[in-house]
């Protein structure tokens, strides 16, 4: 399948389940909900649950399992943008092509509807009765995953980290977020051992490309295809690759992460043709 199409898909029916899931929540103050809801629906490019259902694909060619740990992760990864945008850390006004939530709701709501969209999303992940995913998502966001890069970038803002701190940075911001996206896909369509470690490598690899590619479009991007502002990590001193090893080596490290990516997926024959093009689609995207 064409990625776009790929991409499309995945997105129509993440959306279709989040827009039920709030649905169903009822009795909590408006305002909470809209400014929750202007964040989750201002149109991200929906790439975490496009891999938990896409590596469910892989395994068990049926993705309905991993229909709710889809959901729960982007409500995570919204949240992570919401707070990431606040003044007190990357001090960001527009975030998906809208001013972000604290511009939009003010900064105790934009807190508030961050850490109720963690605490929702762990609710839905109930739905999967698996403690073995739910503690996996759970580990990646937290104290040793997502959060921990959060704080590791903070403090990395007007150093010059080596490239191996940088690495880790990355991996924990960004890093293990994506691939707990993959592993939890996997492990809801009962993904064996061999197949669990080959797509946990796969995640590793993306997740660093990922955030390479990200750090590179801060540099060359365009506020109006990403949706967000542009040149904000040089003039916060941020750690980036482009300011760490400059845009060309940038690049070719994203290269060489993606390539790193597509090898591991080599026990999955062409099954996993939709895999390779999301990796090389990191190349070339342009928000
Ligand atoms: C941006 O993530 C923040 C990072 C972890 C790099 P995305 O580029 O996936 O943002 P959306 O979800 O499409 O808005
Ligand atoms: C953010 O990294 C990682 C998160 C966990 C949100 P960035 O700070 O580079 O993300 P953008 O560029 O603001 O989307
Ligand atoms: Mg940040
Ligand atoms: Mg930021
Ligand atoms: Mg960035």
């Amino acid at each position: 399948m064409e990625i776009n199409a790929f991409l499309a898909e995945k997105s129509r029916r993440t959306d279709e389940a989040l827009y039920k899931i709030f649905d169903e929540w009822q009795g909590a103050p408006p305002r909470l909900i809209e400014a929750m809801k202007y964040s989750l629906f201002a149109g991200g490019k929906r790439f975490r649950p496009a891999l938990v259902l896409g590596a469910a694909d892989l395994v068990a060619g049926d993705d309905t399992c991993a229909i709710p740990a889809a959901c729960a992760i982007e409500m995570i990864h919204t949240y992570s943008l919401i707070h990431d945008d606040l003044p007190a850390m990357d001090n960001d006004d527009f975030r998906r092509g809208k001013p972000s939530c604290h511009r939009a709701f003010g900064e105790a709501l934009a807190i508030l509807a961050g850490d109720t969209l963690v605490t929702m999303a762990f609710a839905v992940l109930t739905r999967t009765e698996n403690l073995t995913v739910i503690r996996e998502i759970a580990e990646a966001a937290g104290v040793c995953g997502m959060a921990a890069g959060q704080v590791m970038d903070l403090e990395a803002e007007h150093q010059k980290p080596s490239l191996s701190r940088l690495q880790s940075i990355h991996a924990h911001k960004t890093g293990a977020l994506i691939r707990a996206s993959v592993r939890v896909g996997a492990i809801l369509a009962q993904a064996n051992p061999q197949q669990l470690d080959a797509l946990t490598q796969f995640g590793e690899h993306l997740g660093l490309a990922f955030q390479i590619t990200d750090d590179i479009l801060d540099v060359v991007g365009t506020p109006e295809k990403l949706g967000k502002p542009v040149g904000g990590d040089a003039t916060k001193e941020k750690a980036t690759y482009p300011s760490l090893v400059g845009l060309a080596e940038s690049r070719r490290l994203a290269r060489e992460a993606v390539e790193s990516a597509i090898a591991t997926l080599s026990p999955f024959g062409e099954r996993a043709d939709t895999f390779r093009a999301l990796a090389h689609y990191l190349l070339s995207r342009e928000n």
